[in-house]
């Protein structure tokens, strides 16, 4: 992946000047994001509490008449042209396809796009990092359409259609959290959702005292995809038991933990354990929101290790290299909470790290990592910044 942070507008802009000869008519921007806290709960309607990062998918476009989309992709150096009426999935060019499942939502749904446009896609979200760049790309790209076709569409309808086109089109069965960060994050806050109800508050995040420091383990994340749909399963699995003894019960989100105390000799190995990881982070979430309403930063770092010993112990997504991060940094004086970030097996930690204790840090991590796992990290300190935008 090519990468230049220096100026990504006026790369993508030019790009799309000297690719299609002309301006673009609209020019916007998603960000990626990352979880403070609350994993693996928003497909149990439970509660999650993201920011986005200060790294972005730009998308800029103009419309055409011939029916046809036409795309160049600045991170991959490709460009490829299709009629918005033949939506195949492409084997070869992967980022085509978070495209091509947003025109085909969007079709589904009945709003128009059948002019087809010229885009330019590029940004500086990590790919495959676990840090969204595929939701950027979904909520960047139906943003541009409702701009351009006109459509009138509210963000949070955008939202819903972004996850259905990962879900349906692409078929990677994630939650709301991404799309929703991505599309209604709000700058210096972190986004407080119920995945239920999705009604959510955005909470003040005050990093004067701490930095959010993310650390990429460049781990390739190959068992997520088939251990993500088996962690749902189990789920599933929990809550069909739970609702025979509680005929309320429809998701995890309806147990509280001592329910799940009363019921555990009925769960069997490892049922019972994933949904222990589901009801208490929960909780955590919760006193995470509070832990930042009232400013004790040292006790929402240690719900992110709590966080981690679960993700780790009972829902099992951790993995070495993620482990060793966490090690790493909880061996920093300074280090308030460490624990990995999105679905596991690979991608990132996220570190609430005091300001002066940052460069001491960042040292300790690029010493240690690559001695232990033979990997080269990546880190990025980031503030929270706003969701899809006009640039
Ligand atoms: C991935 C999914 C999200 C969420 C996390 C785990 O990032 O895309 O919807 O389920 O895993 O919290």
């Amino acid at each position: 992946m090519k990468e230049n942070r220096s100026d990504m507008k006026s790369i993508l802009r030019n790009t799309f000047c000297d690719i299609f000869e002309g301006q673009p008519c609209v020019f916007v921007s998603a960000p990626g994001r990352v979880n403070l806290i609350g994993e693996h709960t928003d497909y149990n309607d439970g509660f999650v509490l993201p920011m986005a990062i200060d790294r972005r998918i730009y998308v800029a476009s103009s419309p055409r008449t011939d029916g046809n989309m036409c795309i160049y992709s600045w991170n991959y150096e490709q460009k490829v042209e299709f009629s918005v009426k033949e939506l195949s999935i492409d084997t070869e060019r992967r980022w085509v396809n978070y495209v091509k499942g947003v025109l085909a939502t969007f079709t589904e749904e009945g709003f128009e796009t059948g002019l087809g446009a010229n885009l330019v896609i590029g940004g500086d979200v990590p790919l495959e990092s676990g840090l969204s760049s595929s939701a950027a790309l979904e909520m960047s790209v139906a943003f541009s359409f409702n701009q351009l076709f006109n459509l009138g569409i509210q963000v949070d309808k955008l939202v819903d259609l972004a996850q259905k086109a990962e879900n349906d089109f692409v078929g990677v069965p994630c939650g709301i959290m991404d799309q929703f960060t991505s599309g209604l994050a709000k700058k210096n806050h972190a986004l407080f959702l119920d995945c239920q109800s999705l009604q959510y508050e955005h909470i003040p995040l005050d990093l004067d005292r701490c930095n959010i420091v993310i650390c990429n383990s460049n781990k390739p994340r190959g068992l997520a995809n088939s251990a993500y749909h088996q962690r749902r399963a189990e789920c599933q699995e929990g809550v069909k038991i739970l609702n025979k003894y509680m005929p309320d019960v429809e998701t995890l989100r309806d147990v509280g933990i001592k329910d799940l105390m009363r019921q555990w000799e009925k769960l069997p190995h490892p049922i019972g354990v994933r949904c222990g990881h589901v009801v208490s982070e929960n909780q955590r979430v919760l006193n995470g929101v509070h832990a930042l309403k009232v400013g004790d930063m040292n006790k929402f770092g240690q719900l992110m290790n709590e966080s981690h010993e679960s993700l780790n112990h009972l829902y099992e997504v951790s993995c070495s290299e993620l482990d060793s991060l966490v090690t790493i940094a909880r061996n920093v004086s300074g280090v308030l909470g460490a624990r990995l970030t999105g679905a596991g097996f690979g991608g990132c930690t996220v570190n609430l790290v005091e300001k002066e204790s940052v460069p001491i840090f960042k040292q300790k991590i690029f010493d240690i990592y690559p001695k232990e796992t033979g990997l080269q990290p990546e880190i990025y300190v980031s503030q929270a910044v706003e969701g899809v935008k006009i640039e």
